[in-house]
C-alpha cells in the first residue's frame, strides 16, 4: 500500500493498528461531497487570486468532478490507508490530474478543510430536518382541526385534572417543534461561517481571499480569527442542543402514544401498519414505534455530553481529539432524521383516537369540579370558600358513588343557595372545555385562532 502523505518525516511506517486506530475513513466518508465542494471552493480561491493559474484551476475543479462522479456510481472506496477522506481525496485527485493534484493544498490545512466539510454537511442536515419538523407539524395541524370538538382528559400529576380539547393537545406539540424549527435557524447563522483559509492555525502566506471561498460556498463570512476558526466547536454542540430538544419533545408524545394504547387509558388504537405483535403472547400488539423513539433518544443527550466533554480541555487549537465530533454528529443527525419520519408516520396514519371513548372519559370523574367553585365565584362568593365548598362536595359525592352530575338540585341548594338550574350545563364537560376562553387557553374560539395562527407560519415559509 502507498505510505502515508505525511510519511517523509518519519522512518518508519506506522504500525497496523495504529492506522487503524488513527483513521477516520471509516466515517468521514459521510463528508465526501462536502469535501469535494469545499475543494472547489479553494481552487477556484487560488485561481481568482493568482496563486494558481486559471487553467490550474479548472484542471482541479474538473478533477474533483471526476471523484464526485466515482463516488456516486460505487466506485470510490478508499480503504484505511488513505487515513481520512481529504487525504482520500486528494490523492485520487493526483491519480487523476497528475502532479496539478499536489498544488490543490496551496494554503490550506485539513483543520480548516474539515471545519470547512462538518459545516457544510450541517448546513444541509439543518434544512432537511427543519423541512421535516413542517411536516410533522402539517399532520398534527390537521389531527387537531379533525378534533376540535374531540374531548380528551387533561392531566396534572398524571391525575384527572381538567378536560381539554384533543386539538388542543395536539397544538401544544405543533407549538414546541415550532420553537425548535426557530431554534434550528438559528443555530444556522453560526454553522453558516467560514474557516477555510484559517490553514492549520494561524492563517497563511499566500495572498488568499477568504470573502471570496466564502461567498463561493455561501457562507455568511468568514471567521475573523484563524486560531477560533480551526478550533470552534460550538455550533456543534449548539445544533445538538437543539436535536436534543427536538428529542425531548417526540419523546414526551411518544410516551403519551404509549400510555394512550393501554388498555387502562384506551384513548388510541395502533393501527397495524405501526405495531408489532409479541413472540409469544398472541394477543399483543405492541408500541414498538413510540418506544423506539423514547428509547433513541438517550442517544442524542448522550452525543451532546460526549461533545461538550470533548471541548472542555482542549487547549488551543487544532487537537486530534476533534475527529470524534463526527460520529456524534452523523448519529445524532440520523437519529433525529430517522426519529422525526416515524412519528410523522405514527400521527399520520398508525394510530386512531378513539373519540367516542375519549368523550365518555372526560364524563366519568370530578374534573369539572374547578367549574363548581368558578361558577360560585362567578356569583360572589369568594373564591377559596367556594373552593373549600365544593372540596367537600367531592369529598362526600365520592363516599356516595356520585359524580357531580348526578346531585340533585336540592342536594347542591343544601350545600350553598346560590346554586340554581343552570349548574348543570355549567359543569357539562363540552360547556367546560368551551368557558376556558382565556388568551391560549383550551376553548373552542381560542383553539380556532390558535390553528388559524399556526397555519399561517406553515404558508409563511
Ligand atoms: N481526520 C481529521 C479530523 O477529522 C482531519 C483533520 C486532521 N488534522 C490534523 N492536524 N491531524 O479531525
Amino acid at each position: 500500500s502507498q505510505p502515508q502523505t505525511w510519511s517523509q518525516r518519519f522512518e518508519s511506517a506506522l504500525h497496523p493498528a495504529i492506522a487503524r486506530f488513527n483513521a477516520s475513513i471509516g466515517f468521514d466518508i459521510e463528508l465526501i461531497e462536502y469535501d469535494l465542494t469545499g475543494s472547489q471552493a479553494h481552487a477556484n480561491m487560488l485561481a481568482h487570486t493568482g496563486i494558481l493559474s486559471v487553467e490550474e484551476g479548472e484542471k482541479l475543479i474538473e478533477g474533483l468532478e471526476q471523484i464526485r462522479q466515482e463516488y456516486r456510481r460505487g466506485e470510490f472506496n478508499p480503504g484505511v490507508e488513505a487515513e481520512d477522506v481529504h487525504f482520500a481525496v486528494e490523492r485520487r485527485l493526483t491519480e487523476l490530474v497528475g502532479d496539478i493534484g499536489k498544488k490543490l493544498h496551496t494554503a490550506r490545512s485539513r483543520n480548516d478543510q474539515v471545519g470547512t466539510d462538518t459545516r457544510l454537511y450541517l448546513r444541509d442536515q439543518i434544512t432537511h430536518i427543519r423541512q421535516q419538523l413542517r411536516d410533522f407539524q402539517t399532520v398534527m395541524l390537521t389531527l387537531a382541526e379533525q378534533n376540535i370538538e374531540t374531548l380528551i382528559p387533561g392531566y396534572t400529576h398524571l391525575q384527572r385534572a381538567q378536560p381539554l380539547s384533543l386539538a388542543h393537545h395536539l397544538l401544544a406539540y405543533v407549538e414546541m417543534t415550532q420553537r425548535d424549527w426557530e431554534r434550528l435557524g438559528d443555530v444556522y447563522k453560526r454553522v453558516n461561517i467560514s474557516p477555510l483559509g484559517c490553514g492549520a492555525l494561524a492563517g497563511t502566506t499566500f495572498p488568499i481571499d477568504r470573502h471570496y471561498s466564502a461567498q463561493l460556498l455561501n457562507f455568511d463570512k468568514p471567521y475573523a480569527n484563524s486560531l477560533d476558526g480551526v478550533s470552534d466547536r460550538d455550533f456543534a454542540i449548539e445544533f445538538l442542543c437543539a436535536a436534543s430538544l427536538i428529542m425531548v419533545h417526540l419523546s414526551r408524545l411518544a410516551e403519551e402514544v404509549i400510555l394512550w394504547a393501554s388498555e387502562e387509558f384506551s384513548f388510541v388504537t395502533l393501527k397495524d401498519s405501526c405495531s408489532t405483535g409479541s413472540s409469544i403472547m398472541p394477543q399483543k400488539k405492541n408500541p414498538d414505534v413510540p418506544e423506539l423513539v423514547r428509547g433513541k433518544t438517550g442517544r442524542v443527550f448522550g452525543h451532546l455530553q460526549a461533545l461538550l466533554v470533548l471541548m472542555k480541555g482542549l487547549p488551543l487549537a487544532y487537537n486530534k481529539d476533534l475527529q470524534e465530533d463526527k460520529e456524534a454528529l452523523f448519529d445524532s443527525v440520523k437519529t433525529v432524521r430517522a426519529c422525526l419520519e416515524a412519528m410523522t408516520i405514527l400521527m399520520q396514519e398508525g394510530l386512531e383516537f378513539r373519540t367516542t371513548r375519549l368523550n365518555e372519559a372526560v364524563a366519568e370523574d370530578f374534573s369539572n369540579a374547578t367549574d363548581v367553585a368558578d361558577y360560585l365565584a362567578a356569583k360572589g362568593v369568594p373564591f377559596r370558600e367556594a373552593y373549600n365548598l365544593v372540596g367537600k362536595v367531592v369529598k362526600t359525592s365520592l363516599s356516595a358513588g356520585k359524580l357531580l352530575k348526578d346531585l340533585t338540585l336540592d342536594e347542591w341548594q343544601a350545600l350553598h343557595p346560590a346554586f340554581a338550574a343552570d349548574i348543570y350545563e355549567a359543569i357539562a364537560p363540552r360547556q367546560v372545555v368551551s368557558a376556558r376562553n382565556s388568551y391560549g387557553g383550551t376553548g373552542f374560539e381560542q383553539i380556532k385562532q390558535a390553528l388559524a395562527a399556526a397555519k399561517q407560519r406553515l404558508n409563511e415559509s
